[in-house]
């Protein structure tokens, strides 16, 4: 078994230092920079949008994992491929024809995600879980940072890892949301193979150090 991956959540960064914030992510151990695009219409608060994307992946090392809280993601997969995204992430929510919509990420070079609100079953996946890199599934309810996780995520995700080995999927499991050091190896030895933190990462007093420990649940 391999270490979950880290994908600290540029959400709970100081926006107007992100330069500073993106090359600590550099030297640390993160895997990925998540980055959560909110459109104030999927979900009840407003981020940012592509400019900042391109700015974040100026000074980027790593794969930016982008993960699109927005309505008809379809409309804007290629401009956020074209500021820099690696990984796309839709929500199954948004999508009235996911199917084209994965094709979509994909043929545009991208890997291609499908996040999960906490009350949509993991089941509904099942015919489009051959195709995918990423299963996100959602430990909070969508569009803030800070939230209380959702302890129902670790059956969520036995279910969706038992999906996966059936299908002989490649798909990765993501977990996003509330994630700290105290179920972070629970999730990890449930099935979940990267792991997204904002808060727990940005308001540590070294949050280097701790991505580094988020790495060693396992
Ligand atoms: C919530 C976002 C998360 C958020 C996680 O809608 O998708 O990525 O930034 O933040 P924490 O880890 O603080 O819950
Ligand atoms: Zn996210």
């Amino acid at each position: 078994m391999n270490a979950p991956l880290i994908a600290p959540s540029v959400l709970a960064a100081d926006f107007a230092n992100l330069q500073r914030d993106v090359e600590m992510l550099n030297r640390s151990a993160a895997d990925w920079i998540h980055v959560d695009i909110m459109d104030g219409v999927f979900v009840p608060n407003i981020s940012f949008g592509l400019p900042v994307t391109a700015a974040i992946k100026k000074h980027a090392q790593k794969p930016l994992d982008v993960h699109l809280m927005i309505v008809q993601p379809e409309r804007y997969l290629e401009a956020f491929r074209d500021a820099g995204a690696d990984i796309l992430t839709v929500h199954y929510e948004a999508c009235p024809h996911l199917h084209r919509t994965i094709q979509q990420i994909k043929s545009l070079g991208a890997k291609a995600g499908v996040a999960l609100n906490p009350h949509t079953p993991v089941q509904l996946l099942q015919d489009v879980i051959a195709d995918l890199d990423l299963v996100l599934i959602m430990s909070v309810n969508p569009g803030f940072g800070g939230q209380k996780f959702i302890e129902r995520t670790y059956e969520r995700v036995r279910q969706t890892a038992a999906m996966i080995a059936e299908a002989g999927s490649n798909a990765i499991i993501e977990i996003d949301g509330g994630v700290n050091q105290s179920n972070a190896a629970l999730l990890y030895h449930a099935g979940a193979r990267a792991l997204v933190a904002g808060n727990f990462v940005f308001t540590a007093a070294d949050p280097v150090q701790t991505i580094a420990e988020l790495k060693k649940v396992w």
